[in-house]
Formats: C-alpha cells, sequence, structure tokens
C-alpha cells in the first residue's frame, strides 16, 4: 500500500527525471574540482570536489529508488533498460561508498589520492553509459 502511494507520487510529479539531473551533475563536478584542484592546487577547488562528492553520495540512493519506482510496462523487455535498472542500482551503492571514502580525506589534507581520482573516473564512466541508456528510452521514439 505504501508503495503504491509512493508509485502514484513519482509518476505524478516525475520525481526519476527531476532527481537524475542532481546525480547527473554533482558527479562530474565533484571530479572536474578535483582534477582541477591537482593541477593548480587551489584549495577551495578540493573543497567543492569533497562536498558536491558528499552531496551526491547522499542524494543517488533517492535517485534509484525513484527509478525503481518509476518503471513502467514498456520498459519490460527492452535490454537497455535492463542495464539501465542493475546499473543504476549499483550506482545508487557506489556511489555513496565513493563519498564516504572521499569523507575520510579531512578538512585540512582534502586532497584525494590518484586511487581514488581513478576509480571516481570510472564511475562517471558508467555514470555516463546510465544517463544515455536512460535517455535512449525516453527520447528514442521522438
Ligand atoms: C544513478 C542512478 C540513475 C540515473 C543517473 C538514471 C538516469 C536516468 C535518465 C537520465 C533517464 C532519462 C530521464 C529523462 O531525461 O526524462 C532515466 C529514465 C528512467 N530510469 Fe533511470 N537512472 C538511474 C537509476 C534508475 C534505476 C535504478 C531504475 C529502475 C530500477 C531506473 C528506471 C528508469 C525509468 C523507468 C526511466 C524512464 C524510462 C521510460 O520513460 O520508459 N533508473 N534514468
Amino acid at each position: 500500500m505504501i508503495v503504491n502511494a509512493l508509485r502514484r507520487i513519482v509518476m505524478e510529479t516525475y520525481l526519476h527525471p527531476v532527481l537524475v539531473n542532481f546525480t547527473a551533475a554533482l558527479v562530474p563536478v565533484s571530479v572536474f574540482c578535483d582534477l582541477a584542484a591537482r593541477g593548480t592546487g587551489k584549495d577551495s577547488l578540493s573543497q567543492t570536489g569533497r562536498w558536491t562528492m558528499l552531496f551526491a553520495g547522499a542524494v543517488t540512493p533517492l535517485t534509484a529508488i525513484t527509478g525503481w519506482l518509476f518503471w513502467m510496462k514498456d520498459d519490460v523487455g527492452v535490454r537497455g533498460m535492463a542495464i539501465h535498472k542493475w546499473l543504476g542500482t549499483a550506482l545508487a551503492l557506489l556511489i555513496p561508498a565513493l563519498a564516504l571514502w572521499r569523507a575520510r580525506t579531512g578538512e585540512a589534507k582534502s586532497r584525494p589520492s590518484a586511487l581514488y581520482l581513478g576509480a571516481a573516473l570510472v564511475l562517471l564512466a558508467a555514470l555516463v553509459l546510465q544517463g544515455h541508456l536512460g535517455g535512449v528510452q525516453v527520447f528514442s521514439d521522438m
């Protein structure tokens, strides 16, 4: 019953297509700021990289939950959407994990390691694929 009520809210407000924008903006901004901080040595960029990844870690599970509630009949049996469903679910776990990793780089010494940046770039590539698959399903008939 609660699930049906939530599904109705998500369907009526289009909450999934709204929340995807937060995940899709915060993760690249974070990775870009951390890379730029490495190049320029600017601490403000590094702090922005840290905080934006923390916000991405908070919002992405909601992005994925609203995706599950937004699932429609015409998504069933579509290969790209099967990948979208499971890749999105994996990202809902991996992005918060990445955010926790980033959070452990304390306020004083806020530069992340090369290993962290490598992992963040891999997740960013997966996120681009994720957005592409969702967009193909929504816009390919237009
Ligand atoms: C990181 C997580 C996710 C991201 C970034 C993401 C991204 C997207 C994007 C960009 C769209 C196109 C929306 C538009 O512009 O109108 C979309 C649509 C959609 N996504 Fe996701 N998504 C995620 C997770 C999920 C999950 C876990 C599911 C389901 C289990 C899901 C189900 C859907 C559905 C049903 C649509 C609409 C497809 C249609 O209109 O037939 N998404 N998603």
